[in-house]
């Protein structure tokens, strides 16, 4: 990202006059938190937008300025902001109290709707976040299967804690992140996605593989998108060779379809992770899948087993807002079209940006799959056609565009001075209350936008 402190651009001129009560408010969390933020997906220069009130598919900042919204709760409102009757719950829940420190029956109604949605799940443990789900899965699947290593793929992104961190940005060569013991990761081995030949060799080479996690339509939600043959392939590799395979569905999980990836690619893993629009927009997590492995967690089981039980505590755990939230809006994903709808909203919309790049003769291109939006900025200047985009055909650090990271940011400012917010992949996650207003704006303000960078010599 260029110093925006020292460089001369129009754009970031016009972001700074446009967000003054932003730049505000950044000032003061400056000196509070490293980089003035509280989230790593949140940091841009000059300073992000501070936001006071969201509804439906748009989002307002504190100096009123109305927004598209395609952060989406960093994906967890697939029913928009302030659903209604997701509200309605938590409102009601509320006055009854937040935390019992018991069980409560709302928790079991959650886990019921899990269940019913989720076609792998036999057993449920509800997390507080999903970064507790994967850790728990993977200290799941080492218990079950008494071996020590797991299987990642680049670029695939499974929360922060240390097994998840090489590979994922940075450490391609699987050596240890700044913090993480070497000894954890050197436990896990890093593969390519969508390349069977590699996994292959990796099960060939290992005999003490416990687990292989995914993100099943492909890194970061989709940016990397996968080939559903290798999801197939890892499936009936893993199977074959006695490893458990999990399926992050932090992210696609009541979004791709009700069911999540495993519904729409008809695969079934063993152990599942969730979040997000698990618990509506509130905190939560879960790890789901077999009940021979859930058991690791029962006390009786384990006790008639002779086997060691896995401690779980954790204080919000299935905490009684969170579960009022979820269980809302599972209802209305079982319910109604919600992931149709949004799915068929980035379907438009990707269409849309194409034939707007095209027809502003801009090698950029649209792209993803169900509800994900991806921008392609074309580092290279390989030769595309938009509307014909095929991201298979290019290569995972051409589609992440961090060589682009200059132009991938005046692009992210100028859509927000156009009233549009990307998330930074650069794209975004849509909602199901994404409608025909929110498509014409975010076109529209892709057409300036492209005009701007244009005017400023970056296209
Ligand atoms: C696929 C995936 N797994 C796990 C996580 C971590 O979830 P959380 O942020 O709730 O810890 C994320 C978060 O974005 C995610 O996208």
């Amino acid at each position: 990202m260029p110093d925006t402190l020292t460089t001369n651009s129009p754009v970031i001129a016009a972001y700074r006059a446009a967000t003054p009560g932003s730049a505000v408010q950044a000032q003061r969390a400056a000196g509070l938190f490293p980089s003035g933020i509280t989230h790593d997906a949140r940091y841009i220069e000059p300073y992000g937008l501070y936001i006071t009130r969201a509804k439906g598919p748009r989002k307002w900042d504190v100096d009123g300025r109305s927004y598209v919204d395609y952060f989406g709760g960093h994906g967890a409102m697939l029913l928009g902001h302030c659903h209604p009757q997701v509200m309605a719950a938590v409102h009601a829940q509320l006055d009854r109290g937040t935390h019992y420190g018991a069980s409560h029956e709302l928790e079991i109604e959650w886990a019921e709707r899990v269940k019913a949605l989720i076609p792998s799940a036999e057993r449920v443990r509800f997390t507080s976040s999903g970064t507790e789900a994967t850790l728990m899965a993977v200290r799941l699947a080492r218990a079950f299967s008494g071996k020590t290593k797991l299987i990642r793929f680049n670029y695939h992104f499974h929360g922060w804690h240390d097994h998840m961190t090489s590979g994922h940005t940075n450490h391609f060569d699987g050596t240890a992140t700044t913090g993480v013991l070497d000894a954890v990761a050197g436990n896990v081995l890093l593969c390519d996605q969508n390349d069977e030949a590699a996994l292959a060799r990796l099960f060939e080479q290992h005999n003490d593989i416990a687990a292989a996690i995914i993100e099943p339509t492909g890194a970061n939600g989709g940016k990397l998108p996968i080939d559903p043959n290798f999801l197939h392939a890892l499936r009936r590799l893993t199977a074959e060779h006695g490893v458990l395979l999990i399926f992050d569905e932090v992210v696609n999980g009541f979004r791709v379809a009700p069911g999540g990836a495993q519904e729409a690619y008809g695969i079934r893993p063993d152990l599942t992770t969730l979040a997000k629009i698990l618990a509506g927009g509130l905190p939560g997590g879960a790890v789901t899948g077999r009940k021979d492995i859930l058991d690791l967690l029962d006390f009786q089981v384990t006790k008639s087993a002779g086997k060691e039980k896995i401690a779980h505590p954790g204080t919000f755990n299935a905490n009684p807002l969170s579960a009022a939230a979820g269980i809302a809006t599972l209802r209305i994903v079982r319910d109604s079209d919600a992931c149709a709808r949004a799915n068929q909203f980035g379907e438009d919309l990707r269409r849309r940006l194409n034939e707007v790049f095209e027809e502003e003769k801009v090698p950029w291109a649209a792209y993803g799959t169900f509800s994900s939006l991806e921008l392609f900025t074309n580092p290279e200047r390989a030769a595309i056609t938009p509307t014909r985009f095929d991201p298979l055909e290019h290569s995972f650090a051409s589609l992440k565009g961090d060589r682009n990271a200059g132009i991938v940011h005046k692009m992210r400012l100028a859509m927000m001075i156009n009233g549009v917010d990307l998330s930074s992949h650069p794209g975004g996650v849509i909602s199901a209350s994404h409608g025909e207003a929110e498509l014409e704006d975010t076109v529209s303000a892709m057409r300036n936008t492209v005009r701007m960078l244009r005017a400023e010599g970056e296209l």
